[in-house]
């Protein structure tokens, strides 16, 4: 049977063998060994579906998929006849008859899941309006490489209750993260996700919470998380978010509550001035562009997973 990656949960217990394989293949990068000579997607085709703007998804699967040994086909949705009407199930049967993989990047997550309904190659979420599994898969493997570990963590998350939040709270249950959200409390995340982050963590005995306390959410943190307020789709309501938010923000002062060894994350791309100030984005604190060099090493590791025969 075929297998998606449409939540971080569908890596299950694969999560973090995910990550050991997505660090072992940064090393052999370096060292131009392993898959850098095996190319073990070499003959393979992999459709990459973008509805939204992408720098990081798209450049790192591309550039993945290559140093793979297959072959990455970008398909805009607008130069696609799904652009003009065609529907997502019937762009998935035809697509499905040409490449091995296909990965897309949607408004609904109810189209991704009709996407993947009908395919019979592995579909992978690029970012839809609930999940950004990828991300957070580079994410876990970068605070794991900066603590060695993550179990007992804290993380705090501040800002949106957005799709980054989703599956970063998801995949902090998985790895028995002690996660926090701080989000005004018209913008929390979903209850629904909420509630499955919280019976995961009973597995992995750790804490799963949501409060509108920023201050109190990064107190003793490990990792400081935050993402923009206003979401691909979302522009319309960006005046009214601003001002919200303005007291989520992630600053000196805000990081000066948390564990004096703190990293701090975002996904990128980052609203300067907005969401983090730049000194704490450009500061000794920030990880965040070994983030994004994580997504090539994470995402490479999900596809040979995935795609493996
Ligand atoms: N973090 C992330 O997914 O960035 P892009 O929108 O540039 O792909
Ligand atoms: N929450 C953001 C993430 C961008 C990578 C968005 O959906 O636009």
């Amino acid at each position: 049977m075929k297998r998606d990656f449409i939540s971080i949960t569908d890596a299950g217990n694969r999560l973090s063998s995910l990550i050991t394989s997505a660090v072992k293949l940064k090393a052999e990068l370096r060292r131009g060994t392993g898959h850098v000579k095996q190319k073990p997607l070499s003959g393979m085709n992999v459709g990459l579906i973008f509805e939204k703007s992408s720098t990081r998804t798209r450049v790192s699967f591309e550039v993945g998929i290559n140093q793979l040994g297959g072959n990455a086909l970008y398909l805009s949705s607008k130069d696609l006849q799904m652009g003009r009407g065609e529907t997502v199930a019937d762009t998935a049967r035809v697509l499905s008859r040409y490449v091995d993989c296909l990965v897309y990047r949607a408004y609904e997550n109810r189209l991704m899941r009709e996407l993947a309904g009908h395919s019979t190659v592995p579909v992978v979420n690029a970012l839809d309006d609930t999940e950004h599994p990828c991300q957070i898969l580079a994410d876990l493997m970068t605070i794991r490489e900066k603590f060695g570990k993550l179990k007992g963590l804290k993380l705090a998350y501040v800002g949106d209750g957005n799709n980054v939040c989703h599956s970063l709270m998801l995949g902090a249950a998985m790895s028995g993260v002690n996660f926090v959200a701080a989000t005004p409390s018209a913008y929390a995340p979903s209850e629904k996700i909420g509630q499955m982050a919280a019976s995961i963590s009973l597995e992995n005995r750790c804490s799963i919470e949501v409060i509108t306390d920023p201050q109190i959410a990064v107190r003793k943190a490990n990792v400081v998380y935050t993402d923009v307020w206003v979401s691909m789709g979302q522009e319309a309501e960006k005046d009214e978010k601003e001002k919200v938010f303005m007291p989520f923000q992630v600053n000196s002062r805000l990081m000066a509550l948390a564990d004096s060894h703190a990293i701090v994350m975002h996904c990128l791309p980052a609203h300067r001035g907005m969401e983090i100030t730049d000194d704490v984005l450009d500061g000794r604190q920030s990880v965040v562009f070994d983030q994004a060099e994580n997504r090539l090493h994470a995402q490479k590791a999900l596809l040979v997973w995935l795609m493996k025969r």
